[in-house]
């Protein structure tokens, strides 16, 4: 049994007896990956493994994270059969005994407890949550093709073969370590066990919004290999909703009749949209939020840094802006695929073509001078 913990200390006693009671006629050990927790569930777990040799203590000090705990308690496991279970008392323990016979007897590689069957639930949770946890399992279950209805479980039972046989590959981020068993390998059998989620008496739970990003980068990680940056699709996908967000402002202020500028001074300029120039500042303000506290996560500015790192962004996306004309003109004057496609489709892809090449020099700037990137491992 593995479990991990970062600051469980009031859990870890009775998750220990629990786990004991509901195994009782089974030889196993019990391995506590805990992240050097700040309340010393690494100390009360010690103290048990004192006069209970069933219990392993892993105080790690480095590599903090969930995925990353289970994984060393994995690689320190002496069992056939290797089972994870969160700390909380959040999971049904008293399934294990069914979850090992049918791996036992040879009908799954893994088995999952599964709160999407009949006999499952997720006790009380808010809406919030359930939408969170629907939504991540579906964008697992349509890109990946997951054969089990609860990909986000972090309860779950492997064979030994099945452990060693994927371990070298996986990545150790974030929360999803189940997905990356049964994303990985396609061939795997997988069975559910239907279980009812408890709800959290002590303590509270570390699951946040870097937890949600790195869990999309996880997916696309898995479904299209180490080949592209995850974080650049990120980007992209930010980049398209920026497209939408400003067309829809800009729909709405025009509608709302917002005035026309005439500056006198220059023919080419006038008049200026107010509405046009309103929907692109405010579409800059959301991009630079988003992409600082979602794409960026790791390299994001905090406080009154976003500031001036608001102001590097715009003057990046106006360098952006200058190049898409830019390239745009260009195309037009060369007449680049005139002949080949005629004149009005060509000058929808030569607008695409300059809207590619502004992304890349975006992301260039962005990445280079704004959310540089650290050396990743
Ligand atoms: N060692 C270590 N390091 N343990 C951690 C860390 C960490 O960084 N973060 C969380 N844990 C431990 C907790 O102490 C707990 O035992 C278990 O991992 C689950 O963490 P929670 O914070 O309680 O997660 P949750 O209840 O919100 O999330 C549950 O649902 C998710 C989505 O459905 C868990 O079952 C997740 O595994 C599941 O993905
Ligand atoms: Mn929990």
């Amino acid at each position: 049994m593995i479990t991990p913990t970062y600051n469980e200390a009031e859990n870890i006693p009775v998750l220990i007896e629990r786990i004991h009671a509901s195994l009782r006629d089974i030889t196993h050990e019990i391995i506590v990956a805990d992240d050097n927790s700040p309340d010393g569930t690494w100390r009360v777990a010690d103290e048990i493994a004192r006069s209970d040799p069933s219990v392993v203590v892993l105080r790690r000090f480095h590599d903090h994270g969930l995925s990353a705990a289970v994984l060393d308690g994995m690689a320190a496991a002496r069992g056939a059969y290797i089972a994870v279970i969160d700390a909380d008392l959040q999971h049904d323990e008293t399934k294990l005994p069914e979850m090992l016979t049918l791996a036992r007897d040879g009908h799954a590689d893994v088995v999952v407890g599964s709160r999407e069957m009949d006999d499952g639930g997720y006790g009380e949770w808010s809406t919030q949550r359930r939408f969170v946890s629907w939504t991540a399992s579906a964008i697992a279950k349509v890109f990946l093709k997951v054969p089990t209805s609860d990909p986000m479980s972090g309860f779950f039972l492997l064979s030994r073969d099945t452990y060693e046989a994927s371990a070298a590959d996986i990545n150790p981020k974030g929360f999803k370590i189940l997905l990356e068993f049964i994303g990985r390998n396609k061939n795997l059998r997988v069975v559910d066990v239907g279980y009812e989620f408890s709800n959290r008496e002590h303590g509270e739970t570390k699951l946040n919004r870097s937890v949600i990003r790195s869990y999309l980068l996880g997916v696309a990680e898995l479904r299209m290999g180490r080949s592209i940056n995850p974080v650049f699709l990120l980007y992209v996908l930010v980049g398209i909703l920026g497209v939408i967000v400003n067309s829809i402002l800009f729909t709405l202020f025009e509608a709302l009749g917002m005035p026309r500028i005439n500056t006198g001074v220059n023919d080419a300029i006038d008049p200026i949209y107010s509405s046009f120039l309103l929907s692109v500042s405010l579409t800059t303000l959301l991009l630079f939020a988003i992409n600082n506290e979602f794409t960026f996560w790791e390299q994001r500015f905090r406080g009154w840094a976003r500031v001036p790192a608001f102001f590097v962004y715009a003057l990046m996306t106006l360098v952006g802006t200058l190049v898409h004309i830019a390239v745009f003109s260009w195309l037009q004057e060369i007449g680049l695929l005139f002949n080949l496609i005629g004149e009005d489709a060509a000058r929808v892809v030569h607008n695409l073509i300059g809207a590619l090449v502004a992304l890349i020099v975006n992301w260039y700037l962005n990445t280079t001078y704004l959310w540089r990137r650290r050396q990743q491992s």
